[in-house]
């Protein structure tokens, strides 16, 4: 492809990739599958590393983040901002209506718009590209949170045309960036998983996540953001519906939930209307704004010194209830992590029955200072379970005991352990504590690891009948076994045990995965298998190699790098080599593939973990552009070498001054 040809194609893919992040993102209509998705932006990927003169800060590769920490710089806002009053009560909204009438006259409208609960950002774009954004800060300067910012795919890095409304050079919009529910609840699992404290609701892990060093991390939040506040010399109408509406065309994701109201008794029926129906968005609001339409009657109202008068928040009250505390739960899951979670005497609380809530931790617990019988407040923040907020000490038992965290696993009695700087407790007998063993047979099984046809139920059932103790034993199972148990039949145990073995294809990656190492989610078996290529060199790095990884911090290194030195491990996984699962990468990461090597003649010597990886280190040599040379002349441009190399080779090279490396070593180069 010639320098025009290459411009042009990575000019289309940044506008298809961009045109499926709006649709998916904004609009909620994808239109690529993922895997389309992922095929054109690695093809950009590759591109953009190719020609680096081509690169542009908004494109959407740069959407995934940077691994760079990054230190925030304090920007003064052109427009203050500025925030508002607020009132919980119908009486001060009438005032405020009626102080409204008298400066303005009869003749006005309101736009009712979502209180979004987050956190309030600005948005400056030049020319239709995104150039900052900064955080709200104390109204006259905040932080410069741009790198963040552009890793939030429903924020447009570069705007859609609109002919008939065209965005000017230079405006600023406002809006709040937000987590849902669904985002907040992934979020607080992991964190929970790895010792971390979570969360309290997903305000803070919104305003959290957006002041992340790493932008990297901020990408993998799942942040929404709603504009709601366009700013700029000339707006395009006097009505802010409508250039809200026209905003939405440049591709900004505005509510769709905003309403015109004539006067207070309709302002009224939609607070009313969104106080239950808040339940069922899918991220959390805690008030209505209540705005004048009119751009010039709102220059007409003005400003106090920190709020404007046009407008005015209506906050709905938290809803909360109280109930006692029946008992506590400590679950076990599937990495000895134990979970707290309260029983409740069940209670109705914002449309549902409350039956338990989530404790988290022990720190949870101690700071509740939570007694037996206690009666507990209760809300919902986000989570499907409510959480406990505080306890009505009125309603304290007179000489009631103080509650202490279990020291011992609640099901193997094994004495509990608390890491250093993590906030959870876990149960270290992984080999013989019940809930464990199951957990990481259901794990192994489940769809995104191994894909055996196989619920919960059936794992209980093996386990119990001691047909399986781990997850190797499931591929001795035989038909004639799994027919005598309970609900099944013949037919039904030929398509258990089918899919068994229908699970021995499944690629290294995701075996990685299964087998349930502490902290290797879906992303880090990825990195870790196609970065080594085996399980054999795995085994074989340290945790320093481990930890230069992509995904892999200091933990997670620690964490695989015990795992692969546990002779039990070992044991197993010799046993599921011998049934036939794959613990080579079939694809040397395609990631790689690239010019990067282009001109050089290599040459591969000695031996290396297994002989299969000497084979994949020959092809990342010809896949990055690169000439395979079998004997040492002068045109040879460096030797990787592993463990007893060719004498020959060596003593030819170093003659000709031709550099010998490592396997590290050339992996670094690219
Ligand atoms: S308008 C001049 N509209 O609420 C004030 N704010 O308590 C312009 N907020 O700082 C703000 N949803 O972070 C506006 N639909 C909405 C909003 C909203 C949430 C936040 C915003 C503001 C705070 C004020």
């Amino acid at each position: 492809m010639t320098k025009e040809q290459i411009a042009k194609q990575i000019n289309i893919l940044r506008q298809q990739l961009e045109q499926a992040n709006y649709k998916y993102y904004v609009l909620a209509q994808p239109e690529l599958s993922d895997y389309e998705f992922d095929q054109k932006l690695k093809e950009l990927q590759q591109l953009e590393t190719e020609n680096p003169e081509f690169f542009d800060q908004n494109s959407p590769t740069q959407r995934v983040g940077s691994d760079v920490n990054q230190e925030f710089t304090q920007v003064f806002h052109k427009y203050p901002m500025l925030s508002l009053g607020n009132t919980y009560s119908k009486g001060e909204l009438e005032d405020f209506d009626l102080r409204v009438k008298k400066i303005v006259g009869d003749n006005y409208c309101y736009d009712c718009e979502l209180k979004f609960d987050g956190t309030s950002i600005s948005l400056t774009y030049r020319n239709g590209m995104l150039v900052s954004a900064v955080t709200r800060g104390d109204g006259v300067k905040g932080d410069d949170v741009t790198t963040n910012v552009r890793t939030i795919k429903s924020i447009p890095l570069k705007l859609n045309q609109n002919i008939n409304n065209p965005w000017p050079n230079e405006f600023e919009i406002r809006g709040e960036i937000l987590m849902p529910h669904s985002s907040f609840e992934r979020l607080n699992v992991e964190r929970t998983e790895i010792g971390e404290m979570p969360f309290a609701n997903p305000r803070n892990a919104a305003a959290g996540s957006l002041k992340t060093q790493n932008s990297a991390i901020v990408a993998k939040r799942g942040l929404d953001c709603y504009l709601y506040y366009l700013l700029m010399d000339k707006l395009p109408t006097d009505s802010h519906f409508q250039n809200m509406d026209i905003a939405r065309s440049w591709g900004f994701k505005v509510s769709q939930h905003t309403r015109k109201a004539e006067n207070i008794e309709e302002v009224w029926d939609f607070i009313n209307y969104w106080d239950k129906e808040r339940y069922n968005l899918p991220y959390d609001i805690d008030g209505i704004v209540i705005k004048i339409d009119s751009m010039q009657m709102r220059q007409t109202l003005g400003y106090t010194a920190k709020t404007p008068r046009w407008a005015i928040a209506y906050k709905f009250k938290a809803e909360e209830a109280a109930s006692p505390l029946l008992s506590i739960d400590y679950q076990v899951g599937r990495t000895g992590v134990i979970t707290p979670v309260a029983n409740l005497a069940p209670v109705a609380l914002a449309g549902t029955m409350v039956k338990r809530a989530t404790l988290h931790n022990a720190d949870i617990i101690k700071a509740l200072d939570l007694h037996e019988g206690d009666t507990v407040f209760i809300e919902k923040g986000g989570e499907i379970i409510p959480k406990i907020t505080r306890v009505n000490l009125a309603l304290r038992p007179k000489d009631a005991k103080s509650i202490h965290y279990i020291e011992n696993c609640p099901v193997c009695g094994a004495k509990l352990v608390r890491n250093q700087g993590e906030a959870g407790h876990y149960c270290p007998n992984y080999r013989n504590c019940p809930p464990q063993i199951k957990g990481k047979i259901i794990h192994f099984v489940t769809r995104k690891a191994m894909n055996i046809n196989c619920g919960e139920a059936t794992v209980e059932l093996l386990y119990n009948q001691n047909l399986v103790k781990n997850y190797a034993d499931l591929y001795m199972l035989t038909v004639e076994q799994v027919e005598k148990l309970e609900r099944f039949a013949k037919k039904s145990a030929e398509n258990f045990v089918k899919s068994i073995n229908d699970s021995k294809s499944v690629p290294f990656e995701r075996v990685l995965y299964a087998l349930g190492i502490r902290y290797v989610g879906e992303q880090a078996a990825k990195s870790l298998a196609f970065t080594f290529g085996s399980i054999d060199n795995i085994k074989n790095a340290d945790v320093q190699q481990i930890s230069q990884t992509d995904d892999i911090g200091e933990v997670i290194a620690k964490s695989v790098y015990d795992w692969m030195h546990d002779p039990e491990n070992l044991q197993i996984v010799d046993r599921l080599k011998e049934y036939g699962l794959k613990f080579t990468a079939e694809v040397v990461d395609n990631r790689s593939k690239s010019d990067k090597l282009s001109g050089l003649s290599i040459i591969v010597t000695g031996s290396f973990a297994t002989p299969q990886r000497r084979s994949e280190l020959e092809e990342i040599v010809k896949a990055n552009g690169a000439k395979l040379q079998s004997s040492v002349n002068a045109k040879t441009s460096f030797i990787v070498a592993g463990e007893k190399p060719g004498g020959s080779k060596i003593e030819k090279a170093n003659k000709l001054g031709i550099k010998i490396i490592t396997e590290q070593e050339f992996l670094d180069m690219l």
